[in-house]
């Protein structure tokens, strides 16, 4: 089993990259029967989700689609209620399109649920998630619970096909998860 460390956490392979070609397969071959007849416009969750879009986007069969990007980030202020900043806004249209948001892991489901409803909001006809990675145990809205999901997981923190640790590591062919933390 590989084994790698950054920044003085150990981390071990956890989920193949044979795996998650076929995770990949399978989201695709659901989407592609899904989404047959319309033309769904794929909005990219930057960074993380770069890799795995770039393969899902490639595996479909027979969709006619766009693809478009967006940047956000979750803060937390004064208030108890999580604001979404915009940092790459959506650049397109989505009145009246069908929507697939493309998502690295959706971990509490914050993220998800703000843009799902700032997507509504922008008059698109419907809205659904693509996620590589869910940790049900985790989600707490249950409106970002992910229509297609490549792999299910417990709440280890992982890294890799676009997952980072810190701005690093996105470039692992393979997730992997903690390991053991630094000694102090
Ligand atoms: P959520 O809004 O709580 O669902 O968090 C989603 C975002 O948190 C993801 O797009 C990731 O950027 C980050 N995240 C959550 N869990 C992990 C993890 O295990 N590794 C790396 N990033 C994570």
């Amino acid at each position: 089993m590989r084994t790698i460390e950054e920044q003085g956490y150990h981390f071990e392979e956890w989920i193949t990259p044979e795996q998650i070609a076929k995770d990949v397969k399978q989201v695709a071959e659901q989407i592609s029967a899904d989404y047959k007849d319309k033309e769904p416009l794929f909005v990219i969750v930057l960074n993380g989700a770069f890799v795995f879009a770039a393969d899902l986007i490639r595996a479909l069969k027979d969709v006619r689609c766009e693809v478009t990007f967006i940047r956000v980030s979750s803060y937390w202020g004064m208030s108890s209620t999580g604001q979404l900043e915009f940092i790459v806004p959506l650049q397109q249209v989505v009145d009246q399109r069908d929507v697939i948001i493309v998502e690295d892991i959706v971990d509490t489901g914050l993220t998800i649920h703000q843009l799902k409803a700032h997507l509504r909001g922008l008059g698109a006809n419907s809205v659904s998630v693509a996620t590589m990675l869910f940790k049900p145990t985790k989600l707490e809205y249950d409106d970002a619970r992910p229509d297609y999901v490549g792999h299910q997981i417990s709440e280890e923190f992982v890294i890799g096909c676009g997952l980072d640790f810190d701005g690093f590591v996105r470039n692992l062919d393979a997730i992997y998860k903690v390991k053991d933390q630094p000694a102090k």
